[in-house]
């Protein structure tokens, strides 16, 4: 028997603004950790950003610019990943299309990322009373599953594989998509490779209010553009454990957000879990605590400025880049289409010639 050996990586990002710390702990470490590994495409889903707040239109295209230096600045090498633009690929809402029938209404209704998008964006419970939503948000999920499932090895071989490595919220997305390939799947030779999620483990960084959340509409993000001057003013600011009232009180270092942000920086740091244990036992001062994390967030973003200044100097490589990549996924997502079509007798291979 023939045997896999397509190790295919998709993942995607909404332009909705700059990313952060946040992002790169939740998802962007696995990118950079995975693209040696991997015959990578990131998606810049412009189109779901639509979708989900057609109020902030007009924002878009500059936050795809903004993303796109961002993820080559956090170290994505464009030699080996596709950066792809979302509404550019077509391909994306013809196999929604053809989705729609092996997906149940109940089922985006009861979606955990639907429903907690939903309540973040004041759009109501999506479980209980009838609302308001519009029809592009209620189905994004379907959406999703198309941009996933282009990108299925075509014809799949036993083997062949296709991760899609996000944060942890957007999990159930990755679920439900394995769960519409299954369906479409069955009782036919399949089509689709099915899914796999894959996760950091780390669903959200705090931010620096002491909010549970990292955000950047929030206003407690450190931004991976973020300067000096900036970083020390929001990090000499900073919220720290607040349970710890007086300097020689025992800290809580797992719930401190100036810890869980040095941890997220520098994963497995020995120094740093020694100093986690002077705090537990009341020894060291939050004031240094901060100095320290400011100095390690100033060298973990040195690099980064430094690629995004060459980056931001290079504009046509920018659209090089997007552009091939663009056009290389098309490749890979007419290749899924065509046998999707024939699988659902679209093909018609007498009565019409192969669509340019
Ligand atoms: N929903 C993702 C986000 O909020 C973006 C996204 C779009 C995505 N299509 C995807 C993620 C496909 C993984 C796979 O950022």
């Amino acid at each position: 028997m023939q045997t896999g050996n397509v190790k295919r990586l998709l993942s995607g990002i909404r332009p909705s603004g700059a990313l952060h710390l946040g992002h790169y702990a939740g998802v962007l470490r696995q990118w950079l950790a995975l693209q040696g590994e991997f015959d990578c495409f990131f998606l810049i889903a412009d189109l779901q950003a639509l979708a989900i707040a057609p109020e902030s239109a007009a924002a878009i295209p500059g936050f795809v610019k903004e993303v796109l230096v961002d993820l080559l600045a956090a170290g994505l090498d464009p030699d080996r990943c596709r950066f792809v633009l979302q509404s550019r690929l077509p391909e994306v809402t013809e196999l929604t299309a053809y989705l729609q029938p092996f997906v149940r209404t109940g089922e985006l209704r009861s979606n955990p990322s639907v429903r907690e998008e939903a309540r973040s964006l004041g759009k109501g419970d999506l479980g209980e009373a009838p609302d308001e939503v519009d029809f592009s948000f209620l189905g994004y999920p379907v959406a999703q599953a198309a941009d996933i499932l282009l990108f299925s090895p075509t014809p799949p071989v036993p083997g062949d594989r296709l991760v899609v490595p996000v944060g942890r919220d957007q999990v159930p997305h990755v679920v439900f998509a394995r769960r519409v390939a299954q369906r479409f799947n069955r009782g036919r030779t399949p089509i689709f490779v099915e899914p796999e999620e894959a996760t950091t483990g780390i669903s959200s960084l705090p931010g620096t209010d002491g909010g549970f959340k990292m955000g950047k509409s929030l206003h407690n993000a450190i931004l991976l553009q973020e300067d000096e001057q900036s970083c020390a003013r929001k990090i000499r600011a900073m919220f720290t454990d607040p349970l710890r009232l007086d300097p020689g009180d025992p800290g809580h270092p797992d719930e401190c957000p100036c810890f869980l942000i040095r941890r997220a920086i520098r994963p497995g740091n020995g120094d740093l879990e020694l100093r986690c244990a002077e705090c537990k036992r009341g020894e060291t001062d939050c004031a240094d605590c901060k100095e320290e994390l400011l100095a390690e967030v100033i060298a973990f973003l040195a690099p980064l400025r430094e690629r995004r200044a060459e980056f931001e100097r290079r504009p046509d490589f920018l659209r090089d880049v997007l552009s091939d990549g663009t056009l290389k996924a098309r490749e890979v997502a007419g290749l899924t289409l065509a046998a999707v079509r024939d699988a659902l007798n679209l093909g018609y291979p007498d009565l019409i010639r192969e669509t340019p």
